[in-house]
């Protein structure tokens, strides 16, 4: 029996968190597979009904689950409120406390959806397959000290950028590991010409490509590299970045694909539970229209039976049935074109849901 901890979160979270679960329960139900559920809150929902966005109980439930899967979280209603009772507050100290250091984002274009790319036709011929691994508990989002201070003429904001040894070291290895299973290139993306961390970075990742001289390893400075994924995103393998380059490249990545409604993630650390969340936000202006994109939840849930519950089959299983319904011309407003079928987000999981059942 597989326990997940389903944290719907804000915004649109609630509706395409519900999608993917019943993606994982058609799975469970065709393949006999025993999925349970217990539903936590997170974010400005938990807030507003608990005072924290991020309740203890929720961390109590999801050390008790064997995965979790994460919605969204945010919202106009919580834009001013102080870092810690922030609604992204919420999903930062999950991924710290369970110690989530490395985020899986892969972006791959669906042959069908190619005219929802903005990318021209030439390059999308060539075809890409990106994996961009983000560090995701240290840099600018976690570095002390953090916050304001009063000055003469206002105030002055610190944010501060740091990463140790140990910290590169453990994503490089992730990086590389993944890396022998697919095309062998790493692309590691800093901005070392300027940063004192990105140099360390580049220092760490080539001592421990020492133990992976079969893996291929190049090095970017991250303005070049975003014009890259839209100049020749092919040339791209594994993507290896810290915390907030991971953040912009990964949303840049997803856009190529047709939509950022598209792209899963994956939170991976040391210990055995991970989670898995859309790579996208709350988007609390299409919120509760039935017009989100289940597609990104969904995939989150199919690397959820990879990399958590080793069902590599039943994962390929939910990425086929999400391609067989593209392939009909089912399409949410997000990546819709002439002469497909507009559905909503109910609709969509509903399709995907049914392709499964019909699986062979
Ligand atoms: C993401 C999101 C989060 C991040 C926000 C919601 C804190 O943008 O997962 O990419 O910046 O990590
Ligand atoms: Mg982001």
């Amino acid at each position: 029996m597989y326990k997940i901890a389903v944290i719907p979160g804000d915004g649109i979270g609630p509706e395409i968190t519900e999608q993917a679960v019943k993606v994982l329960k058609a799975v469970g139900k065709h393949f006999n597979i025993d999925f349970s559920f217990f539903e936590a809150s997170a974010g400005g929902a938990a807030l507003d009904t608990k005072g924290d966005p991020l309740p203890q109980e929720t961390i109590e439930i999801c050390k008790s689950c064997d995965s979790i899967l994460f919605g969204a979280v945010g919202g106009h209603k919580w834009d001013d409120l102080p870092a810690e009772k922030r609604p992204e507050n919420a999903v930062l100290r999950l991924r710290k406390e369970l110690g989530l250091f490395a985020n899986l984002r892969p972006a791959v274009i669906f042959e069908s959806l190619a005219d929802a790319s903005p990318l021209k036709k030439e390059i999308l011929d060539k075809g890409f397959d990106i994996m961009v691994i983000r560090e995701l508990t240290g840099g600018i989002y976690f570095g002390k000290p953090r916050g304001r201070t009063n000055i003469n003429n206002g105030f002055k904001a610190i944010d501060t950028m740091e990463y140790t040894t140990d910290e590169i070291q453990r994503i490089a290895i992730v990086a590389f590991e993944i890396a022998r299973k697919r095309r062998k290139k790493v692309t590691v993306v800093d901005k070392s010409n300027v940063l004192e961390t990105s140099r360390l970075w580049r220092e760490v990742v080539k001592s421990v490509h020492k133990n992976y001289q079969d893996v291929e390893i190049d090095f970017q400075y991250v303005d070049n590299c975003s014009m890259q994924l839209v100049k020749a995103p092919y040339q791209f393998d594994v993507i290896l970045t810290g915390n907030m380059f991971g953040d912009i490249l990964s949303d840049e990545s997803a856009a190529l694909t047709g939509s950022i409604g598209m792209l899963p993630s994956a939170s991976l650390g040391d210990g055995s539970l991970f989670l898995y969340e859309p790579i996208h936000g709350s988007a609390p202006d299409i919120a509760g229209q039935n017009t989100a994109n289940p597609i990104a939840s969904i995939l989150s849930a199919a690397l959820m039976l990879r990399y958590s519950f080793d069902l590599q089959w039943a994962a390929e299983v939910i990425e086929n049935s999400v391609r067989a319904v593209l392939a009909k011309g089912y399409r949410t407003a997000d990546i819709m074109h002439d002469g497909c079928i507009e559905v909503g987000t109910l609709e969509m999981g509903e399709l995907i849901s049914r392709e499964i059942e019909n699986y062979k």
